[in-house]
């Protein structure tokens, strides 16, 4: 059997690439040219760890090609993988245009029965929608069956997620086609979910929400920490241990970034509203985290005596470590809100590059941490790249003009780098520090 996945970003390049390995046929399809025939070409677009080793062995077993011929690939594959992207539109509300641009293509060019498979992040609903299209674009009546398995793979740990994850969610209504999806996996062992579409679209993004919502709540607990000289790590280490709450996504810091939790909570705040309700937890989430980075800022800044022609250097661009994403990077929030305190900024990242949006008389990008650190008023840990947490901060002192730094991932030992000189400042952790308003 042969498996279509239209969309190569992250979440089709790694389908694509995981089912490649458990031994099916793939082929890629994007309508992006460039990212195509980089793809053909064995060179991925973007950075994601293994991945381009995957690649790699499976241009060379043939497992999977690329293909701009979408029509072709439609008529030879059985099974087709929606993957395409859904970005926000203004409103908040997720832009389906892509998701209905491969529907209507699946319809058009379909000869015989298909299982399609939505991959994409979409909102309650979208399966029917999904199918409304396709049946729409056939030029004759050919069955098909529309099947919702989101994924949950993380960015930066995207194959590890893929072949290890906690649970699959296969939504239908179509008993044989649910197992149809179910025997895709074959190999890989986890829970399944067996649910209704809209069930298994809910699950994706209540998922996202409830995690999106678990950061926020440390994160204004730690603001309350700032206030009250309390460490929010050993708050969240003693919460953690309770294994109802658990200790991950406990880790307070700078806000989420990224291509799902700001837009995928977005969405569903909306889809809330459209419903007559409201998501107030998410929706606080959300506020929280809009303003995180501003009160990092206003907490940081009587420390350093105003950012004004200052130089900082952040480290870190994209918004986690292992990836070059910069989407709603929370460090780019943090460069942005420096340029309006007139500072400059000395920036670093181990893979992605400055945006050209910035004037490069005030914001410029180092090859090198000793680079950024050159001659700097403060330091800002903006991303939880390894290599500053490994990093030789003692040697690194006598590159900075003052030795202050304001660790925004909360990823530094306080009371290390104070013995070493330096003036440290996380987030919720500065236990006789009072916190600004916000
Ligand atoms: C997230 C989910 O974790 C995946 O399960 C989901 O499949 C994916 O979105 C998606 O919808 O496609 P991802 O955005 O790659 O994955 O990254 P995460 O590792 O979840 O981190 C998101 C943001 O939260 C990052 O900015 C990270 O620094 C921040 N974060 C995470 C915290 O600030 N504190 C934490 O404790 C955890």
């Amino acid at each position: 059997m042969k498996i279509l996945i239209m969309g190569l970003g992250y979440v089709g390049a790694t389908t694509g690439l995981v089912f490649a390995d458990l031994g099916w046929n793939v082929i890629g399809y994007d309508p992006n040219e460039e990212r195509l025939s980089a793809l053909a070409r064995g060179s991925l677009p973007f950075y994601e760890p293994g991945l381009s080793d995957k690649l790699k062995e499976h241009g060379e077993t043939g497992r999977i090609r690329f293909t701009s011929d979408l029509q072709k690939a439609i008529s030879e594959c059985e099974t087709i993988f929606i993957c395409v992207g859904t970005p926000a539109k203004e409103d908040g509300s997720a832009d389906l245009q892509y998701i209905e641009q491969a529907a209507v293509s699946i319809g058009r060019y379909m000869q015989d029965d298909k299982l399609v498979v939505i991959k994409s992040t979409v909102p309650v609903g979208t399966n029917e929608k999904v199918a409304a299209w396709i049946a729409g674009a056939q030029p004759s009546n050919i069955s098909f069956d529309v099947v919702s398995n989101p994924e949950f793979l993380r960015e930066g740990r995207a194959l590890y997620d893929a072949f290890h994850p906690e649970r699959i969610v296969i939504g239908s209504h179509q008993p044989e086609a649910a197992r149809k999806v179910q025997r895709l996996y074959k190999g890989i062992s986890c829970p399944m979910v067996l649910c209704s579409p809209r069930t298994a679209e809910l699950i994706k993004y209540a998922s996202n929400a409830y995690l999106a919502v678990k950061i926020s709540y440390i994160n204004e607990l730690a603001r309350l920490c700032d206030r009250i000289g309390v460490d929010v790590r050993d708050v969240a280490a003693g919460m953690g241990l309770d294994s109802r709450i658990g200790r991950r996504f406990l880790h307070a810091g700078i806000g989420f970034g990224g291509s799902c939790f700001p837009k995928d909570i977005q969405a569903l705040i909306h889809e809330a509203h459209r419903h007559g309700t409201k998501l107030t937890i998410v929706e606080q989430a959300h506020e929280v985290n809009r303003t995180q980075v501003r009160y990092a800022i206003d907490l940081w800044e009587p420390a350093i005596g105003g950012f004004e022609n200052k130089t900082v250097a952040v480290l870190g661009l994209s918004f986690k470590k292992d990836t070059d994403d910069l989407r709603e990077s929370p460090s780019l929030a943090i460069i942005d809100e420096l340029l309006r305190r007139h500072a400059y900024v000395q920036a670093h990242d181990p893979l992605a590059r400055l945006p050209e949006i910035y004037p490069r008389t005030r914001v410029k990008q180092f090859e090198t941490m000793e680079g950024a650190l050159y001659d700097a008023d403060a330091v800002i840990i903006a991303a939880d790249w390894d290599q500053y947490a490994g990093a030789d901060w003692a040697k690194l002192k006598a590159k900075m003009h003052r030795p202050i730094i304001f660790d925004g991932k909360n990823m530094l030992s306080g009371r290390r780098l104070r013995e070493l000189g330096y003036e440290y400042w996380g987030i919720g952790t500065n236990a006789e520090s009072i916190g600004p308003d916000v």
